[in-house]
């Protein structure tokens, strides 16, 4: 199938996991893509696997994203697409959580993300022909953890400007959706696995062996479990869809 032929993508943190597949599947759909990753080696080393293109961008800094969002016009022509999806994620008892950790995971989670989508929003507009974007929320972002208390609040957050954006940018043609994820497996839940491996004193896998099986489906999801919805978001099956959070998580949320 090539629902995203001729569309042109750019997906921020997507050297590797879940990012990785969406590139994957956006070329499989027909889209050009544009990888942009603060790890501009890993990044160059899978879009030569993929056949995308890499772009370095640090999120958390606005002159990096405005040369890499910039980098990525130039070499897609126009970008329809962007997936906002370039995240860290932390854990700390409430009273050992520090201002440093605080705040480099908001300015990845949360300034990066509205800043790359407003960059790309910007020449959406110049442009006249609409867009997509997606960001990526989590299951995190529904409600509160107790040893994830700052990572929860950027995806409550992520939630929060969905919502926003969706509805100042829709008049433009843009549509601003988002994917909140469960538990998905991979580089990002092994380092997910290590912090409650250290405050809940778990053996290294056991956390990941407890939340599959805990997720109604029976299993932690995968980084293809993601794709679909991430395809149709981008499709223009998906116009008349504004402001939406949609969850992808094998049952754990409803709402
Ligand atoms: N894996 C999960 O269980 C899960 C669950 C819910 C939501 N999510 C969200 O899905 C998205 C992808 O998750 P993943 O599991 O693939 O994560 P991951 O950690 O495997 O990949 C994140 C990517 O972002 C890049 N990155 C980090 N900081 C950056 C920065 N400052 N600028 C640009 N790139 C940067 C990394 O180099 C990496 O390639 C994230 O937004 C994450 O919060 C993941």
């Amino acid at each position: 199938m090539t629902r995203l032929a001729c569309k042109g993508a750019l997906i921020t943190g997507a050297a590797r996991g879940i990012g990785r597949a969406f590139a994957e599947t956006y070329i499989s759909e027909g889209a050009r893509v544009v990888i942009a990753d603060i790890d501009l080696d890993r990044a160059q080393a899978t879009a030569s696997e993929i056949g995308a293109v890499a772009v370095q961008m640090d999120v958390s800094d606005v002159a990096s994203i405005d040369n890499g969002v910039a980098a990525a016009a130039e070499e897609l022509g126009r970008i329809d697409i962007l997936i906002n999806n370039a995240a860290i994620f932390t854990a700390a008892p409430i009273v050992e959580i520090t201002e440093a950790n605080y705040t480099r995971c908001f300015d990845i989670n949360v300034r990066g993300t509205l800043f790359t989508l407003q960059a790309v929003a910007r020449r959406m507009i110049a442009d006249g022909k609409g867009g997509k974007i997606i960001n990526m929320a989590s299951q995190a972002g529904r409600r509160g953890e107790s040893l994830v208390a700052v990572y929860c609040a950027t995806k409550a957050a992520i939630i929060s400007l969905t919502q926003s954006a969706g509805l100042n940018l829709i008049e433009h043609g843009i549509n601003v959706n988002a994917i909140a994820p469960g538990v998905v497996d991979g580089e990002h839940w092994d380092g997910v696995d290590a912090f409650f491996a250290k405050y809940e004193g778990k053996a290294p896998g056991q956390k990941k062996r407890e939340v599959g099986a805990a997720v109604p489906f029976g299993r932690m999801g995968r980084a293809e479990d993601l794709t679909g919805m991430a395809v149709f978001l981008a499709s223009a099956e998906a116009d008349y869809i504004v402001s939406q959070c949609y969850n992808v998580d094998g049952g754990q949320w409803m709402s």
